[in-house]
């Protein structure tokens, strides 16, 4: 793990959906979290398999929808990606906006861009210790990149 992360800095896992790669949004979402003045610490593109997938979405085991939203997250690529920045987990919820695209507000990405829950585009890590588990999931330790944002002391007091 890289050292020097200040202590009140968190990092979460983003993941855009194979809907999100197929619709030509990846740019558009990663373009909102760097305007946002969060730092990427890790990116890559991966077509996910069947295990992986059910144990990111775990707690979901039980839901009847769980095998229909392991179909649709290995219906195609996916853009792995762990940003950081001061609640940047909570931040970072509300970028996405609400699950259920029907009262996702505008402005919010899954607002903006989508309309059923089945197909809203964005994953976020729903607290920092399930940010924790995720990023360790899908990234080996060396993936990610320590550096510090050259406009940091303009995005920080
Ligand atoms: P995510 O984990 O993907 O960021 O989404 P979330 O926290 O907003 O919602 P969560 O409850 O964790 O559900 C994970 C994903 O499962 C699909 N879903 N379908 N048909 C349904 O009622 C239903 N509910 C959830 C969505 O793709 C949701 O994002
Ligand atoms: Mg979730």
């Amino acid at each position: 793990m890289p050292s020097g992360q200040p202590a009140a800095m968190e990092r979460t896992y983003i993941m855009i959906k194979p809907d999100g790669v197929q619709r030509g949004l990846v740019g558009k979402i990663i373009k909102r979290f760097e305007q946002r003045g969060f730092r990427l610490v890790a990116m890559k593109m991966m077509q996910p398999g069947r295990p992986l997938l059910e144990e990111h979405y775990g707690d979901l085991k039980a839901k009847p929808f769980f095998p229909g939203l392991i179909d649709y997250m290995l219906s195609g690529p996916v853009v792995c990606m762990v940003w950081e920045g001061e609640e940047v987990v909570k931040i970072g919820r509300m970028m996405l906006g609400a699950t259920k695209p029907i009262d996702s507000l505008p402005g919010t990405i899954r607002g903006d861009y989508c309309i059923v829950t089945g197909r809203n585009i964005v994953h976020g890590s729903d607290a920092v210790a399930s940010a924790q588990k995720e990023i360790a999931l899908w990234f080996k330790p060396e993936e990610l990149v320590d550096y510090k944002l050259a406009n940091h002391g303009w995005i920080y007091e």
